[in-house]
C-alpha cells in the first residue's frame, strides 16, 4: 500500500475540533502557536495524513489535534481571503457544466482570493492550465500567494489583464469562468477565446446580473443557455435529534452557462432570432406607490 507522507512545504488541514481547523504549510524548524498550546512541524514531517499529533508543552495542555490532507473544499473554506468566494457546491456545479477536467485550458476573471482558482487548477491537473486574469494588485498578490501554497503554481498562471478591456490572446480554449461584477460585459470579446462547443460559466450574487448576462449570451449566439442557484443543507446527526441544522447560509449566488456554437443558417428553415425584450407586463399586480 502506497502510503503519502507528510512533506516540506506540503498544505495540511490541521483540526482540533469542529470549530477550530487551519490550512497550514509545513515548514522544517517552524511551528503554529494555538490556545491550545504549539504544534511543532518537525512532528508532523514524515508522518501519514491521517495522523494525530499532541500540543506542547505536553504536561499542562497535551491537545490532540488531527492532521489531514486538505480537500478541494478544505482550500475554499480556510484560505486567505478579502473578496467574496466561491462555495465548494458551486464550484462542483460549475466543474460539472462545464466539463473542465485533467488536461482542460481555462480562462479566468476575476481571480479575487484564487479559491475558485485552486479548485479549477487542482482539476484541469497534470496537463491543462488555467490562466486567470484581475485588475486588482491586491487581489493578484492574494491569489499568487494561495496558489503557490497550494502547490498548483505549474498548471496556475495569475497575472493583469481586463477581461473586458484587453485582448488576452486566447485561442480555442476549453472554458472561461466568469466571477466579476459585469460579466454580460465580456462576453462578446471571450467568444473569441473559446473553442467551438467550449463552455462557459458566470457566477453572480444578483438576479439582475443573470439577466443581463443571459441576453447578451443570447445576443452572441451561445447555447445551452442555462441558471441555477443550489442551496446546501447540512445535517446535524444526533440520537432522536437527527435534522437540518437551524443556521444555514442562505444564498451564495446564481451560476449561468452556455456554450460556443458555429450558428449556421438554416437554408430550409431559418427562422428570425429574437432577443427577448427586458419588459415585464406589471398590469393588475397590486404594486405599492
Ligand atoms: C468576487 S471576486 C472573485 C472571487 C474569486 N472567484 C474567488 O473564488 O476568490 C471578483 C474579482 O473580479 C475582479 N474584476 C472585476 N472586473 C474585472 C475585469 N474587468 N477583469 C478582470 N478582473 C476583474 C475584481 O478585481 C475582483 O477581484
Amino acid at each position: 500500500m502506497n502510503v503519502e507522507k507528510i512533506k516540506e512545504n506540503d498544505l495540511i488541514f490541521l483540526i482540533l475540533d469542529n470549530r477550530r481547523k487551519w490550512l497550514l504549510q509545513v515548514k522544517s524548524g517552524d511551528s503554529f502557536h494555538t490556545h491550545k498550546g504549539i504544534i511543532e512541524f518537525d512532528d508532523i514531517i514524515g508522518k501519514s495524513f491521517g495522523t494525530c499529533v499532541f500540543s506542547k508543552p505536553y504536561e499542562t495542555l497535551g491537545y490532540k489535534f488531527y492532521v489531514l490532507k486538505p480537500l478541494p473544499s478544505d482550500y475554499v473554506v480556510h484560505m486567505s481571503r478579502k473578496t467574496q468566494i466561491i462555495y465548494p457546491e458551486d464550484a462542483g456545479l460549475i466543474l460539472m457544466y462545464t466539463g473542465i477536467g485533467p488536461g482542460s485550458i481555462v480562462v479566468e476573471a476575476g481571480c479575487g482570493s484564487g479559491a475558485l482558482t485552486c479548485i479549477l487548477g487542482n482539476y484541469v491537473r497534470p496537463h491543462g492550465h488555467v490562466f486567470s486574469y484581475d485588475i486588482n494588485e491586491k487581489s493578484l498578490k492574494r491569489a499568487k500567494k494561495n496558489v503557490l501554497r497550494a502547490n498548483l503554481n505549474d498548471v496556475i498562471t495569475i497575472q493583469y489583464g481586463d477581461i473586458l478591456e484587453n485582448n488576452l490572446e486566447h485561442d480555442n480554449v476549453d472554458s472561461v469562468v466568469l466571477d466579476m461584477a459585469q460579466p454580460w460585459k465580456a462576453i462578446k470579446k471571450i467568444k473569441n477565446y473559446l473553442k467551438f462547443s467550449g463552455t462557459i460559466a458566470s457566477f453572480s450574487p444578483t438576479i439582475e446580473q443573470v439577466k443581463k448576462t443571459t441576453f447578451a449570451l443570447i445576443k452572441n449566439d451561445f447555447f445551452e443557455i442555462d441558471s441555477y442557484e443550489l442551496f446546501k443543507r447540512k445535517l446535524q446527526v444526533r440520537e432522536n435529534a437527527t435534522r437540518p441544522e437551524i443556521r444555514m447560509i442562505g444564498h451564495t449566488g446564481y451560476m449561468t452557462f452556455g456554450r460556443k456554437i458555429k450558428n449556421l443558417k438554416n437554408p430550409y428553415r431559418e427562422k428570425k432570432h429574437e432577443v427577448p425584450k427586458e419588459f415585464v407586463d406589471l398590469n393588475g399586480m397590486p404594486l405599492r406607490e
